[in-house]
């Protein structure tokens, strides 16, 4: 065949190539929404005991030299730290006058990145929250300090607002947690130990292909801010086991994902859940951005995100009408997580 001849083969296969996906972006985005009732499919285990699950170091003990690898700067596993593993934020409480005077009594720290606060035991499952809230920078050096000056200890809050997504196996009753910080039990669930022998029975796992509404409402217990449970009226989910129904007791208002007020790190969120849980489209979840097991120093944690096919989640963050490069700014904000 000639050179030329050759070209105008391909060019015209281009051309049908381009000419079919736009056709294809048409029809996705003239097919209506569906509106499906997000609580029709699955179990719910609310008010019902927590299950016994396997521990994070069990689970660690086989899983060392992988996983274990990054659970260590894993934003999950740090969100509280007792203080003998977290010399950086001692030293953070020490810097400042009035905290310097209770240091020794801080006997655990939330937050892993921008916001630390600060904790002590109050019997079994329980913490006491202090007023006091420090913004700190990347090398953990106080910007900012908040509720410091007349600094009290809550007995309360931190059960009543905060426990169910930053501690886990949380009983919904007396609001006390099986461990501080969150372990592999929150989104892999009660992992059965054949899972050595065949990946398929532990959620999650690469043979598995989970279903889009089961990882979304796995992600959701914690990342939608702002639902309540309907049976205990608190402000985390009640006894959620991965794989269930998150909806089935947890109301959320999914007009969060069209707020323009809503930072893009929870509205973008909001939006994919409701994609996914209210109008069907399964193509995009979570995951297809967000690596959980990625170095989360490393851009790597969300590579995934840029070849995803462009539609309306994009524009939370970027421009529609600027290169991908330009990002709209946004500060990550939270009446819940008072920050
Ligand atoms: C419904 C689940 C939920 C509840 C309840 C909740 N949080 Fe959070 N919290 C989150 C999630 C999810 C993030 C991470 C959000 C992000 O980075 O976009 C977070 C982040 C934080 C951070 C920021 C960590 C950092 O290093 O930047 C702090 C501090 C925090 N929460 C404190 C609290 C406190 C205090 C309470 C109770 C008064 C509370 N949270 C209740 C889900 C929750
Ligand atoms: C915040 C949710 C979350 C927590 C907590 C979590 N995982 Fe995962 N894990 C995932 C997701 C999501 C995947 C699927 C991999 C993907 O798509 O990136 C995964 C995959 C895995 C894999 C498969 C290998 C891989 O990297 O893909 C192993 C092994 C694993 N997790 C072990 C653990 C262990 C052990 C813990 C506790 C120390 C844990 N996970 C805690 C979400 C989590
Ligand atoms: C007795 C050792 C052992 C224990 C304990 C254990 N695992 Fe595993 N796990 C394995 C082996 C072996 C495999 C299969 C080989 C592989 O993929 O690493 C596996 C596979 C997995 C996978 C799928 C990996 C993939 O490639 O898709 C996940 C997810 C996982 N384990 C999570 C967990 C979690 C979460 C726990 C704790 C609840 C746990 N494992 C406890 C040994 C163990
Ligand atoms: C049990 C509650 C819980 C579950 C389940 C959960 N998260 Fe989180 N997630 C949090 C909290 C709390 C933080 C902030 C921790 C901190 O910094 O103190 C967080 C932080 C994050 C971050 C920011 C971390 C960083 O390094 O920048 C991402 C991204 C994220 N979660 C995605 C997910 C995805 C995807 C899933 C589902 C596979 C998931 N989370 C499941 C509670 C949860
Ligand atoms: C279309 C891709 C995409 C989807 C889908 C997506 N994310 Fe994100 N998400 C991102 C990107 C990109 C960032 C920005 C990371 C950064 O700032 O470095 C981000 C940021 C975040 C943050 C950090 C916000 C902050 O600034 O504190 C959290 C938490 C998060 N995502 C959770 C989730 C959860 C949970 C889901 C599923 C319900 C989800 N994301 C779905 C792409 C996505
Ligand atoms: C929550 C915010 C967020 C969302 C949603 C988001 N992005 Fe991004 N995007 C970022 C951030 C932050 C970066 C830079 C760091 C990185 O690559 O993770 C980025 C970088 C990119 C880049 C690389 C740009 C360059 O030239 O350097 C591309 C391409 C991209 N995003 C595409 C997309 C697409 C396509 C979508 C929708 C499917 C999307 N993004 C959704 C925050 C977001």
């Amino acid at each position: 065949m000639r050179p030329i001849l050759k070209l105008a083969i391909a060019a015209a296969m281009l051309a049908c190539f381009v000419a079919a996906q736009s056709v294809l972006n048409v029809r996705a985005q003239d097919a209506p929404p569906k509106k499906l009732d997000p609580a029709a499919w699955g179990e719910s285990r609310a008010g019902q005991p927590i299950p016994e699950y396997v521990s994070g170091d069990e689970c660690l003990f086989c899983h060392r030299n992988t996983t274990g690898v990054t659970w260590q700067i894993n934003a999950h596993g740090l969100t509280i730290r007792h203080r003998n593993d977290a010399p950086e934020l001692v030293a953070l409480a020490k810097s400042h006058t009035t905290l310097a005077a209770v240091e020794s009594g801080i006997e655990y720290f939330l937050g892993s990145r921008r916001h630390i606060r600060f904790l002590r035991k109050n019997g079994y499952g329980k913490f006491d929250i202090a007023s006091a809230h420090a913004v700190v920078d990347a090398e953990k050096k106080a910007e900012r300090w908040m509720g410091v000056e007349n600094l009290s200890w809550n007995r309360e809050k931190f059960a009543d607002r905060c426990a169910g997504c930053h501690t886990t196996g949380v009983d919904s009753k007396d609001k006390t947690f099986g461990a501080f910080g969150l372990e592999c039990y929150t989104c892999h669930g009660i992992v059965d130990l054949e899972h050595t022998k065949d990946t398929t029975f532990v959620l999650l796992a690469k043979k598995r292909k989970d279903e889009a509404r089961v990882v979304t409402s796995l992600c959701a217990q914690c990342h939608l801010r702002g639902g309540k449970s309907r049976l205990s009226g608190l402000p985390y989910p009640n006894n959620f086991v991965p794989g269930d129904n998150l909806f089935k007791d947890f109301e959320v208002d999914f007009a969060a994902a069209d707020d323009p007020q809503l930072n893009a790190g929870d509205r973008h969120v909001w939006r994919n859940v409701r994609d996914v849980v209210v109008e069907g489209k399964e193509s995009v979840t979570c995951l297809n951005c967000h690596q959980i097991h990625a170095d989360p120093s490393r851009a790597s944690a969300t590579r995934r995100h840029r070849i995803v096919l462009k539609g309306p989640i994009c524009f939370d963050c970027h421009y529609e009408d600027q290169p991908m490069k330009n990002l709209k700014p946004y500060t990550a904000t939270s009446g819940l997580c008072e920050y």
